[in-house]
């Protein structure tokens, strides 16, 4: 009885003009509502949900190839970094991936609205009722109770069997991201206001750097050159999200102490997305913001830099996070270097929201760009300290295609930031090139932690710098952070001198970074061997002789970095 009811139900819709139902199947689903979010209620029928659909990207494989080879130093192939073009047509969905979910969105009235540069994402407005229908959903508003923000989401969403293989995600549909959060630190009183050289007569670290890190700390310990970058085209890149703004006289009284030498016109661009804003007002520019611009213009002297500030104009932060590297990736000359001090808990996404996220790095690094991203202040509990069982890996950290960015603190010798995140992504595999440095790890670990954590992931930090005790100027007055935020555009910066030392000769920048920094390049790190990371009521893990889930391979030393790059 019930079931030919139904079947009039579809006939009647057929002839009315409807389209004709087809076979669905549940696409993506979330168990149960996360912790920390509660459920309000449906969501009003007629909110409009701005929706975006990833199509399966034609040639991840053969990209994914391509990369290894123009980022492996031993490759014939390394540094013959891809053309946009050339990326492009690796990541765009193949012919009948796009006729397939075309034919589905024309046959439902839906009017894309936006497409990427690789057509692989497409964006369109519908209201909860029509999403609901469309994708046999249940959208219900939430609210994540620690910050009050409400979004809308489903448990469950389905898709026409017929576009499995051709439709990979739509979003935000389950993901919950908790909203990202400015840094874990706050801003401290200077220890002592004494200005360090900045003409040094010798290489020797100055005393007052055991007590704050200064651009001048910074040289003598990583021996960075203070000389100007000479090649214009080479260009370093820095993400700003949640209105974090940086702010041009913060930057102005940071560079003026501490680095006179430098034009007094130095500064950096601004770039904006997604109704980004940078206001100048000094009580709104953010501790973040100023940091990342200051250890980026102070220390990577004279390398054309960007922030590029990403507004409040998408649905949630992993938009933000898909239209910073949307917008790079459709960049004919795109910034060799990025550097991103926010990241999220790799539990808060789905595997395959972080798979799309972490293969669109990957053709931005096969493009030639060095994507670095801060490991997280939270050590083996996530990007901040909170409470666990088995230690929670971070995104994009465990991404095997972004270089991620421990912290270390104390000067002679350098050891392990006790915040500092490290560990094992539950999502990634290990990558090939840290095999055997992973491998000597796990070995000498033993047992310890043994079950919290998944040996076979892609392992990370990769790189550690100094994260304690950093001077930066904040609203007209210095004061000391901590933070991977600090180590992150510190090694940027490293990463965009030596560009254009290679810029200035002909070569080609590093680009994708880890499979050089696992080989040749292993040797320009100093390893620092003592601290840990502790979390989920654990010490973590210790950094050791070697590659370890707090300092990676440890810290630059640039000229050991020249000569590794054949300078
Ligand atoms: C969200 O949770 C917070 C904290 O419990 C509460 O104050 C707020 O009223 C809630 N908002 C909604 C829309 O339920
Ligand atoms: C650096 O210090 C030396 C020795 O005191 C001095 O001769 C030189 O002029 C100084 N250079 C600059 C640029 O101030």
């Amino acid at each position: 009885m019930l079931a030919s009811t139904l079947l009039l139900a579809c006939l009647a819709a057929a002839a009315c003009g409807k389209p004709m139902a087809r076979s669905m199947q549940v696409h993506e689903t979330k168990e149960t509502v996360p912790t920390d979010f509660e459920l309000v209620g449906p969501a009003p029928p007629d909110t409009v949900l701005n929706l975006r659909l990833a199509l399966v990207r034609g040639d991840l494989v053969g990209l994914e190839k391509v990369l290894m080879d123009v980022s492996t130093p031993s490759s014939p192939l390394y540094g013959q970094h891809l053309t946009k073009e050339e990326a492009d047509a690796f990541m765009a969905p193949k012919p009948e991936s796009v006729d397939a979910v075309n034919a589905w969105l024309k046959e439902n009235d839906i009017t894309v609205t936006k497409t990427s540069s690789a057509g692989d994402w497409l964006s369109f407005s519908i209201p909860v009722s029509k999403a609901s229908d469309l994708l046999d959903a249940q959208f219900s508003v939430f609210n994540h109770t620690d910050s009050g923000k409400t979004m809308i989401r489903t448990l469950a969403y389905s898709i026409p069997s017929d576009l499995q293989g051709h439709l990979e995600l739509i979003h935000p549909t389950v993901i919950f991201t908790r909203p990202l959060t400015g840094p874990a630190f706050k801003i401290a009183p200077r220890k002592n206001i004494q200005t360090p050289a900045v003409n040094r007569t010798s290489d020797a670290v100055p005393a007052s750097c055991e007590s704050e890190i200064t651009p001048a700390c910074l040289q003598a310990l990583y021996g960075i050159p203070s000389t100007p970058a000479s090649v214009p085209s080479n260009q370093l890149a820095v993400s700003g999200f949640i209105e974090q703004f940086a702010n041009q006289q913060d930057l102005k009284s940071f560079l003026s102490e501490f680095r006179p030498d430098l034009p007094s016109s130095t500064t950096f661009s601004t770039q904006l997305l997604d109704g980004g804003e940078n206001p100048q007002v000094i009580s709104e520019a953010g501790i973040e913001a100023d940091l990342d611009t200051q250890y980026t213009v102070g220390i990577a002297s004279g390398v054309p830099t960007t922030f590029i500030s990403v507004g409040e104009e998408n649905q949630d932060d992993v938009d933000g996070f898909l239209d910073i590297i949307e917008f790079l990736l459709s960049l004919t000359n795109q910034p060799q270097v990025l550097t991103t001090s926010y990241g999220f808990n790799e539990p808060d996404l789905t595997s395959t929201m972080a798979n799309n996220v972490c293969s669109a790095y990957m053709a931005l690094g096969a493009r030639g760009t060095s994507i670095l991203f801060s490991s997280g202040d939270g050590g083996v509990s996530g990007s901040q300290s909170q409470r666990c069982t088995t230690f929670i890996p971070t995104f994009p950290s465990g991404c095997p295609f972004v270089t991620s960015v421990g912290a270390t603190t104390n000067i002679a010798p350098e050891v392990a930031a006790s915040f500092s995140s490290g560990g094992f992504s539950n999502i990634f595999a290990q990558p090939s090139y840290q095999a055997s440095a992973v491998s000597t790890f796990l070995n000498a670990l033993g047992s310890t932690n043994a079950g919290k954590f998944n040996p076979s992931g892609r392992a990370f930090p990769d790189i550690s710098a100094q994260g304690e005790n950093v001077v930066i100027a904040f609203q007209g007055e210095f004061g000391l952070v901590a933070g991977t935020s600090c180590s992150t555009p510190i090694s940027a910066s490293i990463i965009s001198l030596i560009n254009d030392q290679l810029a200035a000769q002909g070569k080609k920048p590093l680009g994708f970074l880890n499979p050089f920094l696992y080989s040749t390049g292993a040797s320009a790190f100093t390893d620092v061997t003592s601290g840990n990371n502790p979390g989920c009521n654990t010490n973590g893990f210790s950094a050791r002789v070697g590659w370890d889930p707090v300092t990676g391979l440890g810290t630059p030393n640039f000229a050991a970095l020249r000569t590794a790059v054949g300078l």
